[in-house]
């Protein structure tokens, strides 16, 4: 497996911005491909959003380029939308956003709303032929497992029936709102990012050169002090290093996403009076 680099604006690789950059986070991907030799790759597989890696949300010209490179070269794309699929992101799929149509894609956790462990390959019409004369031989206790399907189609229904996507999409718009305004009002926030209803924002110590808020003042005062006061005052979000994920049910209102980003704009203002103290 061969890495590439992320479509990171905020810490561009390249040292470039957007839009003067022309994506190069995108068309250095041919140039990984042409140096590891395009026979070599069966697939690029790629997260719309990346939650886990600092929550990024790619350029829309990301994957229009990632899609065209990977046809001209013969190379599956592979969308792992375990955290974009089924709705997260204000569209059924997190693709949808930028007309892209994947070979593939894996998801999971919305495929029944999380209540019961169930996942997925999604394929086109062209790698699935491939099985009607060959097929893989694993097998597992679960797979097909009748609790799951059930579990997958009535949320399936809940997501239609009760317009739960287009919650997600018109949320996100608030939440997006919302988000600036803390990055408006806080000095230790330095970037926010989302893509429907999946969010992050980026801590640093400093504004200027973006110190990540650990690096200064260790980990422990500052991330896992922000993670037992976010328990404390009753939020769930993730904190990883010093980026907080954000994830609210489909179902959120504008009301419950302005408590939550309440509740943040409080803790960020006591976090900005522990690191002047220190
Ligand atoms: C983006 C992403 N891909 C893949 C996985 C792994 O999925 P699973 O746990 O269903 O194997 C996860 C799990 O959190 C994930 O977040």
């Amino acid at each position: 497996m061969v890495r590439v680099f992320d479509p990171y604006c905020h810490r561009c690789s390249f040292k470039l911005s957007y839009p003067d950059c022309g994506v190069q986070c995108a068309s250095s991907v041919e140039e990984v491909i042409q140096r590891e030799g395009p026979d070599q790759i069966a697939a690029l597989m790629a997260e719309p959003m990346t939650a886990s890696a600092a929550g990024l949300a790619p350029p829309d010209e990301y994957f229009p380029m990632l899609r065209e490179i990977c046809d001209r070269y013969g190379i599956l794309l592979i969308a792992d939308e375990v955290i974009t699929g089924f709705g997260r992101t204000g569209k059924w799929f997190g693709m949808e956003h930028w007309d892209v149509v994947p070979d593939m894609i894996t998801s999971a956790k919305g495929l029944t709303s999380g209540y019961v462990p169930m996942g997925v390959v999604l394929m086109r019409d062209h790698v699935a032929r491939h099985f009607d004369d060959s097929w893989i031989p694993v097998g597992s206790t679960q797979t097909g497992n009748p609790i799951a399907c059930a579990a997958a189609v009535a949320a399936l229904e809940a997501y239609e029936e009760d317009e739960l996507i287009e919650n997600a999409a018109a949320m996100g718009v608030v939440m997006r709102d919302e988000l600036e305004k803390l990055k408006q009002n806080h000095d230790c926030v330095s970037d926010v990012r989302s893509l429907g209803l999946l969010g992050c924002i980026e801590l640093v110590s400093d504004g200027a050169t973006r110190e990540p808020l650990s690096a200064r003042f260790g980990y422990g005062d500052t991330i896992e002090w922000f993670k037992r006061r976010v328990m404390e005052l009753g939020l769930d979000v993730r904190i990883m290093d010093h980026f907080i994920l954000i994830g609210p049910p489909l179902s959120i209102t504008a009301q419950e996403i302005a408590w939550g980003t309440g509740v943040l704009d409080k803790i960020l203002g006591e976090i900005e009076g522990r690191m002047k103290a220190a």
